[in-house]
């Protein structure tokens, strides 16, 4: 007993020294590069994670409202630098918002790959398969990405896309007889609603998996989807994930998501079985959905399993759902905030529509000012406000700078959409920025990131959000519940999303 004592306080000796000096060895091969002190304290084990938790609180960003990107972005600022290295415990990250190196990084996707240590904790979670390792969203970069994505790519062309403007449409309807029910109540939150109208639009246009989501408020897959968003959220949050590996915390949660994975794989599995029935009794029949594309355009080879295409299952739900959805209900808050802006979205949407009930899909291409609104949506609050990128086993130099090898190369999409130096007032909406004509700085706009790993869905995303909102301005005249409210308050969990819903009240 004694000796076991002994061996563990010698172990944990052994491992602070070897942290410490291993910490020390990474900071000197860095010192061209802007950093923070690592504190000469016990903390120093933790690198600046102490100093981060410490900006955070000062700027009364603490415990669930922590947001990485809002305590990086102020630290920049206050090192007064392009980029600096930020230390964790056995890893560095290089925040930057230098432009040619972010070029550089997006462009060069088989050099700086996709191996974010977070991919990897959504991969499993509690021992459930969520995303897997081979989802397209979180794979590396190596061949099995590849594959997919060009398996994937066609199902988004915009000839594909065309097809599916019934069912966009016929979502977009449902949507104002639902809140037509909702009259009455004074503040309807309609990011709730949103969520389970793009949920409905990326089952019905990529699986054909047709439910009624946005009527009936609580469908098993909206409990599902609900569920794997709020333990995923909670097992990033508490403590890095510490508390949640421990056997006895969370069991009810873990039960929720234990149960929410089997039903989404479960399902997805009898989608793709009876789809490949159908399709080899019927080999001409097309339903031209996702799915088609990846039963016709695979194999079942040795390259993927039915699992890996269960797991993007997952991916579009989460990469295609809630991003589409915080897109939508904000950009609603920012015209509700702007009504002079609001009152040139509803004239353009008001001429477009004409006599018609429908739009057709040229009818998009009008939606001039819509699509710029939107998009100044995204500049300002981006859902995905940070992406990250693995830098090679050697070192490299890009515009000067060196980025030692295996770094995290943090590329921070909010605060480069915000720089005073491309943007002129950042904080202010103004779409007019998206006007026709107007040119953007490659690389300072990059909402859906860019280079080839770019969104997949980025026009299924615009052309959706187009569809629904106007439809919903061509329906509603809307008021503002809360005047006062002149902010917009959000959280980070997975994507930046409102933090206390979407509030708009409907006139009778
Ligand atoms: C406004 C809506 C959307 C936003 C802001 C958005 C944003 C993004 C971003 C930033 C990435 C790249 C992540 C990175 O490089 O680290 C991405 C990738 C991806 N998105 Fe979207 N997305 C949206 C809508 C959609 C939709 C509607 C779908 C599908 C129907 C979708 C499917 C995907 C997929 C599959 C990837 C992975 C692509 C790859 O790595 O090859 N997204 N999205």
């Amino acid at each position: 007993m004694v000796l076991t004592v002994y061996a563990v306080i010698a172990a944990s000796f052994i491992y602070v020294v070897y942290v410490h000096i291993s910490t020390y060895l990474k900071r000197r091969s860095y010192s061209h590069i802007a950093s923070f002190p690592i504190p000469l304290t016990w903390k120093w084990y933790l690198g600046n994670l102490y100093l981060m938790r410490k900006k955070g609180s000062e700027m009364g960003l603490e415990g669930p409202s922590f947001s990485f990107s809002k305590v990086t972005e102020a630290l920049r600022k206050e090192l007064e630098t392009e980029s600096y290295v930020i230390f964790f415990p056995g890893v560095a990250l290089v925040y930057t918002v230098s432009i040619p190196v972010v070029s550089k990084v997006f462009s060069d996707h088989k050099t700086f790959l996709k191996q974010d240590p977070r991919a990897g904790r959504l991969a499993y979670v509690n021992g459930e398969r969520v995303f897997g390792h081979n989802g397209l969203l979180t794979e590396a970069g190596t061949d099995v990405w590849y594959y997919k994505r060009k398996m994937m790519d066609p199902a988004f062309q915009k000839k594909f896309l065309k097809c599916l403007m019934g069912d966009m449409t016929n979502s977009a309807n449902k949507l104002c007889q639902y809140l037509e029910g909702k009259k009455s109540q004074n503040a309807i939150d309609i990011y709730g609603i949103m969520n389970r109208v793009a949920l409905e639009i990326v089952c019905t246009c990529g699986f054909s998996l047709k439910d009624d989501f946005i009527m009936r408020e609580t469908s098993d897959l909206n409990k599902a989807t609900e569920s794997i968003f709020e333990v995923l959220t909670l097992s990033f949050r508490s403590r890095g994930g510490f508390s949640f590996r421990l056997p006895w915390k969370f069991r009810e949660e873990k039960r929720r998501l234990k149960d929410a994975c089997a039903l989404m794989r479960g399902t997805m599995r009898a989608l793709l079985t009876k789809r490949m029935k159908k399709n080899s009794e019927d080999p001409e029949s097309i339903s031209n959905d996702v799915l088609d594309h990846i039963i016709k355009g695979n194999n079942f080879s040795d390259k993927i399993s039915i699992e890996d295409i269960c797991d993007d299952f997952f991916v579009f739900l989460v990469a295609g759902m809630e991003t589409t959805a915080i897109t939508m209900s904000i950009t609603i808050w920012l015209l509700l905030k702007h009504p002079e802006i609001s009152e040139k979205v509803v004239k353009e949407v008001n001429e477009v529509y004409g006599e018609k009930d429908e739009l057709d899909y040229e009818d998009l291409n009008r939606l001039v000012f819509l699509e710029q609104c939107i998009k100044e949506c995204l500049r300002m609050h981006p859902p995905a406000e940070l992406s990250s990128r693995v830098s090679p086993k050697h070192d490299v130099t890009i515009n000067g700078l060196l980025i030692p090898g295996k770094s995290i190369i943090m590329l921070p999409t909010e605060a480069i959409q915000s720089l005073e130096a491309h943007w002129p007032d950042p904080h202010i909406f103004d779409p007019d920025r998206f006007a026709p004509g107007k040119k953007i700085e490659p690389f300072t706009y990059f909402p859906f990131t860019a280079g080839p790993r770019q969104c997949i869905g980025k026009h299924f995303a615009i052309m959706e959000a187009k569809v629904v909102l106007a439809k919903f301005y061509r329906t509603f005249n809307y008021y503002d519940p809360y005047p006062e409210k002149t902010t917009l308050e959000k959280k980070t969990a997975l994507t930046a999303k409102p933090k206390n819903g979407v509030f708009i009240g409907i006139e009778h």
